[in-house]
């Protein structure tokens, strides 16, 4: 098992360029499925994380070469195409679920199972299978499988129930080749979905609206390839700001697109951080941390439920009591066990958490139990007194390239071992 060492204490400072988003990248790889000619999509500004390599694995499961490198992918398409995704790469992520929509379109049949994915409380998928349903596709589930078909899919207007970020992506890919018109209401407006629009458009599918509720998409007869470059990764600059306001350092992050953190700044200025925005640049300076009212994670443009546990971090060593709730999924507090492990102050009644800060956070050997909570753990690494061990590091690498030489770069003191839990020495 791989772990972080952190030993905490140091202020970060210095510039970093923040790469590419998961959240974008993990659709348009699977979307470039719908490339129908000969010719390889280029896949620019690819952070290397786990999910990048596990989606890169059922590409060539599917029949595809898929190259990475330089933070770059090259996806060729083979002779024959696949339509059927092994049950152990289903289970590695939530993001195996965003071939459904490309491969029906493409090839009129899919076969695979439940995906897995961070464990966060329940994540069905109804949304998904309705809207395709609805684009004429029939879905039988049997012994754990799910197979779809469709001779053909029928653009129709669909109203989803709630404005899901991967039923929105799966329906937009479903429905690119379908004949006629699609519209898509309250559908999520999510900077990755204006970014898997752009790239739908740029292999030649015509969709209008993405970043409002409401999609129009004509389906067109095939789609091809192109190159394209993903938009940076909101969540993962979101945490580094996060990370350098609780170290009380000063940090700029560059390559990002400011606006889309819009909510998260506004929010880090309530906690008392200083923020500074140029065109394509945000800067921290070291401020008094003091608590913020309340802090709801709601979709896009509201506070982004990815950055809700580093956010608590953060809060864990603001003046004052903060209230946290979780509105988007049932189950992400885990990382609060861990924080008061770590002498953190929070209690948690259903969807709320409520934070009181504290003047000292101690070092502790703690469990990274999901991807966000394993960051905002590093976060409270960074600021605790002593050393703290962070265990099951791997869920970390599923969203951050190599974080910890990210974060060493601005000063942290981060280092990844090898070996059993409890087998770190003089801890
Ligand atoms: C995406 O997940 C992100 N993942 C998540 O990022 C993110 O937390 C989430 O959107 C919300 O912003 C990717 O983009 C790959 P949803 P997704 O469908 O698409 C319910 C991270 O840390 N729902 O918008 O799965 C669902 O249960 C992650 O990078 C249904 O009820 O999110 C949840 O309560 C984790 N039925 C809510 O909607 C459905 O069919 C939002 O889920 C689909 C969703």
């Amino acid at each position: 098992m791989e772990r972080f060492i952190i030993e905490g204490g140091s202020k970060l400072h210095g510039s970093l360029n923040i790469k590419g988003a998961k959240n974008s990248m993990l659709p348009i790889m699977a979307a470039t499925v719908l490339n129908s000619s000969s010719d390889s999509v280029e896949l620019y500004n690819i952070p290397n994380i786990y999910d990048m390599h596990v989606m890169k694995k059922i590409l060539q499961s599917l029949g595809y070469t898929v190259e990475f490198q330089n933070n770059s992918l090259l996806i060729s398409p083979g002779k024959a195409l696949n339509y059927s995704i092994p049950d152990e790469l289903m289970r590695e992520m939530r993001s195996s679920i965003f071939l459904m929509g490309p491969l029906l379109a493409r090839i009129g049949r899919v076969k695979l199972t439940y995906p897995g994915g961070c464990s966060i409380g329940p994540r069905p998928i109804d949304l998904h299978f309705k809207g395709l349903e609805a684009l004429g596709a029939s879905i039988r589930e049997e012994n754990g499988y799910i197979e779809a078909s469709a001779s053909e899919l029928t653009g129709t207007e669909i109203h989803l129930d709630y404005p899901s970020v991967g039923a929105t992506e799966n329906l937009m890919m479903a429905s690119v080749l379908a004949k006629g018109k699609t519209v898509i209401h309250n559908a999520a407006k999510e900077p990755e979905i204006v970014d898997l629009q752009n790239f739908l458009n740029a292999i030649g599918c015509q969709i209008k609206g993405a970043g409002t509720e409401k999609l129009r998409i004509d389906g067109v007869k095939s789609a091809s390839a192109c190159s394209y470059r993903i938009i940076p990764d909101r969540i993962v600059a979101g945490t580094y700001l996060m990370a350098a306001a609780i170290t009380r350092g000063d940090i700029t992050l560059k390559e990002i697109i400011p606006s889309h953190l819009d909510a998260v700044v506004a929010k880090l200025k309530e906690a008392g951080v200083e923020v500074e925005a140029t065109e394509d640049s945000l800067s921290v300076h070291n401020g008094q941390l003091k608590a913020v009212e309340t802090l709801r994670t709601l979709p896009y443009p509201g506070f982004p439920t990815d950055l809700q546990a580093p956010m608590m971090a953060l809060l864990t060593k603001a003046r004052g009591d903060s209230l946290i709730v979780e509105s988007i999924f049932e189950a992400r507090f885990k990382h609060v066990e861990e924080f008061v492990k770590m002498n953190a102050q929070v209690t948690v009644r259903e969807r709320n958490a409520l934070i009181t800060g504290v003047d000292r956070l101690v070092g502790a050997e703690v469990d990274a139990t999901d991807l966000r909570a394993g960051a905002s753990l590093v976060l409270a690494g960074l600021a605790a007194e002593g050393t703290t061990v962070i265990n099951n590091v791997w869920h970390i690498d599923r969203g951050y390239e190599a974080m910890e030489k990210e974060l060493n770069q601005l000063g942290a003191r981060i280092s990844r071992v090898n070996g059993p839990a409890g087998s770190v020495e003089n801890f």
